[in-house]
């Protein structure tokens, strides 16, 4: 989805490369909307010239700006800004190189601290498919620790009428697969991307403390048991593929078990329809097929219920879909609503997708 972002080039010209700088400092003295306008349009028309794309987010007289482009013209841009008076306290928050640029379609759009996130997913976007550059701030969001911005960009997303579980697999999941890619780069290390998966974790867990289920799903559920494999310390997808089924009407029982024995303790002490097994959302992991296999085998013949459904989710099945009958589960899922609808469909139970309340999130701040 993020590979659609790259689509602005010069005719005719190749860009192997894009730079990205990510920056944020504070304006000198607050600066009136003229006075905004007349820097966005030479920005803009700069930027155009040397074929600089991205964003730019002021709010409380603090700016976030987002460039990417051809490395000597990112380069141009940024020796300019760094020197410019109308700003000071700048802070470098991250410059790399990589194939892809998540703002191509923009010279430079400007993002207001009233909507942020609902200004990205504006015109000339398929509702439900979000611009794929607010996937990369939501997960650039999650790396810097900004809690309430991930919040206050959840509400507004609402707000103008995306549906939160949808959010999921559209936003979060693809947000995760980003922090994903970045490690792949070696842009971040392992505890960054705990501690990113853990704000999204918790934006999930505050907003849907204030969306209620809609109740005539309530029927349609049974009992399963999500657990993330053992040893696996990415708990957000087992988090999201747990409030789908909740909200779906399914009771719901989270395990985080230490080792196989653990989980088997589980399913002879329960009687569980279903297992789901979770992976990282975030990192394939491939060396995990063995285990896994292993485990399954010894979770059916733990289970109190002979006819136990058993899923298995993560990264690793998103690029690996036809792994199901390999690890001897009844199906594999890429993201937490494909979770629910194969477990109904290997069930053999109607598929009716899940669905929230609608209208305007309450305010949390
Ligand atoms: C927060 C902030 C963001 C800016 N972003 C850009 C930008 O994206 N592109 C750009 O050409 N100039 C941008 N500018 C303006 C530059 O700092 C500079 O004034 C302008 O590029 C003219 O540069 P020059 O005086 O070196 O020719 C920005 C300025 C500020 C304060």
């Amino acid at each position: 989805m993020v590979e659609q972002g790259n689509r602005w080039r010069p005719p005719g010209r190749e860009w192997p490369l894009v730079s990205t700088l990510i920056y944020r400092s504070q304006a000198a003295t607050p600066i009136a909307a003229t006075g905004l306008e007349r820097l966005l349009t030479r920005a803009k028309a700069r930027n155009r010239r040397l074929g600089v794309t991205g964003m730019l987010l002021y709010s409380d007289n603090q700016f976030f700006q987002w460039l990417e482009g051809p490395p000597e013209g990112v380069t141009q841009i940024w020796d300019s800004i760094r020197q410019d008076p109308r700003h000071g306290h700048i802070e470098l928050i991250d410059h790399h190189t990589r194939s892809l640029r998540l703002f191509g379609d923009w010279d430079m759009k400007f993002v207001s601290r009233e909507a942020p996130l609902a200004a990205l997913s504006d015109q000339g976007h398929a509702h439900k498919e979000l611009h794929p550059g607010l996937i990369g701030l939501m997960a650039q969001l999650a790396l810097d620790g900004d809690a309430a911005a991930i919040v206050d960009g959840l509400e507004e997303l609402l707000v103008i009428g995306q549906d939160f579980l949808a959010l999921h697999g559209s936003l979060i999941e693809p947000a995760a697969r980003l922090l994903g890619d970045w490690w792949c780069e070696d842009r971040i290390g392992a505890v960054e991307i705990a501690i990113a998966l853990s704000y999204l974790q918790s934006a999930v867990r505050r907003i849907g403390a204030t969306q209620s289920d809609a109740g005539p799903m309530r029927e349609a559920g049974g009992d399963i048991l999500i657990a993330t494999a053992p040893g696996e310390t990415h708990g957000l997808g087992a988090a999201l593929v747990g409030d789908v089924f909740r909200r779906s009407g399914w009771r719901v029982a989270r395990e985080f078990p230490a080792d196989a024995g653990a989980l088997c303790a589980e399913l002879r002490g329960g009687r569980f329809d279903a297992l789901c097994l979770c992976l990282s959302d975030v990192i394939d992991r491939a060396e995990q097929i063995g285990p896994l296999t292993s485990l399954i085998r010894a979770a059916r013949a733990a289970s109190a219920n002979p006819a136990l459904v058993v899923m298995a989710g993560g990264r690793l099945f998103r690029t690996q879909p036809d792994l199901a009958p390999f690890i001897g589960a009844d199906a594999v899922y890429s993201g937490a609503a494909d979770a629910l609808s194969r477990t109904l469909s290997s069930m053999g139970r109607p598929q009716t997708p899940p669905r929230l309340r609608a209208g305007r999130a309450p305010t949390l701040h």
